[in-house]
């Protein structure tokens, strides 16, 4: 499985000629060069109703047909908009064309400024390629993640470590040995600075759990 990083907590996985985004904040995200048409995917999901996540998730969507999926609240608003969508609710998995997607908690809010509270935030659980991704989401650090670790054999967790908003770097460290991935990604920091964060001291802070730790540049990618 290919994963690219656009910044913020915007990822899209590939594999077996499969594509999807998660969290596709382009617009405003001053650090990614992507643009949103050039986006092609074939399903957009989105952890919660926050700009930084809902970001260009509709105009992505529409230009891909692709159904948005998420929390049932959220997915509401997104069909409201004209778009396909697919709901999901925490703890519920699916099985879709590029792969299995199962929505797990997260601690956090989702208000979309203009609209109001969309349920519950989630992470998720993305099988594809015979790969398992974590995207906790923005969250704060919580105990089933050891629960989340023992139950998934995770390739790959992407965690928010830029503090005020979500984790910070040591709870992240901390969330990285409950979940005991073969690698930890962080995400969430340093698109603005109240959430500057030194991306290569989480890694070297995991390492030292004995836990693989990869900072991917800003539209970058890594194969796992
Ligand atoms: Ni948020
Ligand atoms: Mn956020």
């Amino acid at each position: 499985m290919k994963i690219i990083y656009h910044g913020h907590a915007c990822f899209e996985l590939e594999a077996d000629g499969h594509r999807i985004i998660i969290d596709p904040f382009i617009n405003g995200n001053t650090h990614t060069k992507v643009k949103v048409e050039d986006i092609k995917v074939e399903a957009v999901l989105i952890t919660h109703a926050h700009g930084d996540h809902f970001g260009d998730a509709i105009q992505i969507a529409k230009n891909n047909n692709a159904p948005i999926i998420g929390v049932y609240e959220v997915v509401s608003y997104a069909m409201s908009q004209g778009v396909s969508g697919s709901p999901q609710h925490i703890g519920g998995a699916h099985e879709y064309p590029f792969g299995r997607v199962k929505l797990t908690i997260a601690h956090h809010g989702s208000h979309l400024e203009g609209v109001g509270e969309l349920g519950n935030p989630c992470g998720f659980l993305v099988t594809m390629g015979g790969k398992t991704v974590y995207h906790a989401g923005d969250t704060g650090l919580f105990y089933d993640m050891k629960l989340i670790g023992e139950m998934n054999n995770i390739d790959a967790a992407l965690l928010p470590i830029g503090d005020n908003f979500t984790m910070g770097i040591d709870d992240a460290v901390k969330a990285a040995e409950f979940l005991q991935p073969k690698v930890a990604i962080p995400m969430h920091y340093n698109t603005w600075d109240i959430i500057s964060a030194d991306p290569e001291e989480f890694v070297r802070k995991v390492e030292e759990k004995g836990i693989k730790g990869i900072v991917i540049p800003v539209d970058g990618e890594i194969e796992i």
